[in-house]
């Protein structure tokens, strides 16, 4: 069936099987292997991507279903753009090691601190849980998203005007 999907900004109109997860059409037919194939079975976060600015796994979800603007890891910064606030944070605190499960855990990071689940580090575990790293970057990645929360938040509030 026709698709079109609105992915970092940009539309694309495809043709796909309805049963192409959206993670193997990100993959696989637009090239946008920023976002990895861990399990494939909604275990790992690996896929993980924003829908509508909501953190879902694109491995659970059919591209066919999906009607809101889809941002991966490849749509955080441009060339001409800075790094996104939780990028430069894993950045800064060197919150990975092979970095295999780094774009899921960077894209759930950004909806954990978006929901406002990032107030203590138990809290960001918590919320984080869903995202496996085999290597335990976990206490970097942790600290990452505390020094990011707040760089997001000043962030949202210039956006706003202050309000
Ligand atoms: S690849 Fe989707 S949760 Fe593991
Ligand atoms: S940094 Fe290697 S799996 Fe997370």
């Amino acid at each position: 069936m026709d698709v079109l999907l609105t992915i970092n900004g940009q539309e694309h109109r495809l043709s796909v099987d309805v049963r192409m997860t959206l993670l193997d059409v990100l993959r696989e037919s637009l090239g946008l292997t920023g976002t990895k194939k861990g399990c494939d079975q909604g275990q790992c976060g690996a896929c993980t991507v924003l829908v509508g600015g909501t953190r879902v796994l694109s491995c659970f979800v059919l591209a066919a279903t999906v009607d809101e603007e889809v941002t991966t890891i490849e749509g955080l910064s441009g060339e001409a753009d800075p790094l996104h606030p939780m990028q430069q944070a894993f950045w800064d605190c060197d919150a990975f090691q092979c970095g295999y499960c780094t774009p899921g855990q960077i894209m759930s990071a950004i909806g954990c601190v978006q929901e406002g689940h990032a107030g203590s580090a138990d809290e960001i575990r918590e919320y984080m849980s869903g995202n496996l790293c085999r290597c335990a970057a976990y206490p970097k990645i942790v600290e990452a998203i505390q020094h990011a929360a707040s760089e997001m938040s000043a962030e949202a509030k210039r956006q706003t005007g202050g309000v």
